[in-house]
């Protein structure tokens, strides 16, 4: 008897594979990856230890200091209260820990929030370029992804477009500030117009179209800048954080999502997004974590020398004959391939041990991603293969898929 896929599994499942399952399955990176001689720039994963101190905050976390330290949690005040601290300081609003929903991370925070407040039918913009699985998540909740074309190369937020893509259906709009793969870091007068169009919307439908905010990234900023949030501009805003990037441990699962005093109704959601973390295979963090927050808070990356990386990449790249915007933000970094064909320039480049994401799988084809994470040594490697693989358009037109 054949298997029968729920249909949001499945449309989730044909999303996934046209984003990032076309690259893991089409390109020779599970292959390659962890080879020898093979730099890994097409994720931002960790290839150094963690500092020191931090090891010793989550070890620490684990040895239970009572008989209820493994007990089901869901949250947990002080984590709630630290978490409202910072935000009320960054963004000049005062949350309260009743504010902060605590989960175990942004893939949990934006499926909460879409099931929170998503209909089967309903729709979701989000702006192209875009992470991969924002496509899948919105499917799996049985909406349908509603993808608006950014500007290629300036890549900003542009709210006449999204106003544009904004239907009777719209329930949601997901913006990502510091955003992957752009790097582009959008400022307050772009979210002062994004807040008209959503005010004008909601309005006209007759029910809130929320805005998600996806700030994974939103401590990894470049050259002195902050991170504005619409958060300050739109009431019907869902924060949606994660500490991940910015202690760079992406295994382990923690992050929040915060909705803005200024909410109405608030009582409604924090239930709504309650239950949907209890019904989201238990979205809350593990305890462990969940307890270490409070000290998590006061550890984040060192940003400099990913910012260094940054320029050094940008250099070579360009020496190279790629086109490249040094990133404002985040762990990656945007490169224009001469000739538009980004899955040959990447099979190219995989030939000679870097292995890098055809941008074609976030919605920018004839671009390549490339990740800021690695080591200053193994940069130093991919620029020197850089500077000897300036590959020929023949060589590209051999290429197979
Ligand atoms: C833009 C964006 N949003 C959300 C996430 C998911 O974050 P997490 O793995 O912490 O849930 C990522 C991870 O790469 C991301 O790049």
């Amino acid at each position: 008897m054949e298997h029968r896929i729920s249909r949001q599994m499945t449309d989730a499942t044909d999303a996934y594979g046209r984003r990032l399952g076309a690259y893991l399955e089409q390109s020779s990176y599970s292959r390659l990856r962890g080879g020898p001689g093979v730099i890994d720039l097409a994720f931002g994963d960790p290839h150094e230890f963690p500092a020191p101190a931090l090891v010793e905050v989550l070890q620490r976390h684990l040895s239970p200091q009572h008989t209820d330290w493994f007990a089901y949690t869901r949250d947990h005040p002080p984590a709630q209260e630290s978490v409202a601290a910072t935000l009320s300081r960054e963004l000049a609003l005062p949350f309260t820990a009743d504010d902060v929903a605590l989960t175990n991370g942004a893939f949990a925070g934006l499926t909460i929030c879409l099931r929170s407040v998503c209909d089967p039918g309903d729709e979701v913009v989000y702006l192209d370029p875009a992470w991969f699985y924002y496509e899948p998540i919105i499917a799996s909740v049985g909406a349908v992804p509603r993808p608006v074309a950014l500007t290629p190369g300036s890549w900003r937020l542009d709210a006449e477009l999204v106003a544009a893509a904004i239907t009777p259906r719209t329930s949601a709009v997901i913006v990502n500030s510091p955003n992957n793969p752009t790097g582009a870091v959008y400022t307050d007068e772009e979210y002062a117009a994004l807040a008209e169009v959503l005010r004008e919307a909601s309005a006209r439908n007759g029910r809130p179209v929320y805005l998600l905010s996806d700030e994974a990234y939103r401590r990894i900023v470049f050259d002195g800048r902050s991170c504005p949030s619409p958060a300050t501009h739109y009431p019907f805003t869902f924060l949606v954080h994660t500490y991940t990037k910015t202690l760079l441990l992406p295994g382990e699962r923690v992050g929040y999502v915060a909705i803005p005093p200024t909410m109405p109704d608030p009582a409604v959601l924090r239930r709504a997004l309650t239950v949907a973390r209890l019904t989201t295979g238990w979205a809350f963090p593990n305890n462990s974590l969940l307890f270490a927050l409070p000290e998590l808070e006061q550890h984040a990356l060192q940003v400099k020398p990913i910012e260094q990386r940054r320029d050094l990449l940008v250099d070579a790249l360009r020496e190279a004959g790629y086109e490249v915007q040094p990133s404002e933000g985040t762990f990656y970094l945007l490169a224009r391939v001469p000739d538009a064909d980004d899955w040959a320039h990447a099979a190219v480049l995989e030939e000679r041990g870097l292995l890098v994401l055809p941008a074609s799988v976030m919605g920018a084809p004839g671009y390549l991603r490339l990740s800021l994470t690695v080591t200053d040594d193994m940069l130093e490697e991919t620029i020197g293969r850089l500077r000897s693989a300036r590959p020929s358009t023949r060589e590209h037109a051999s290429v197979q898929r």
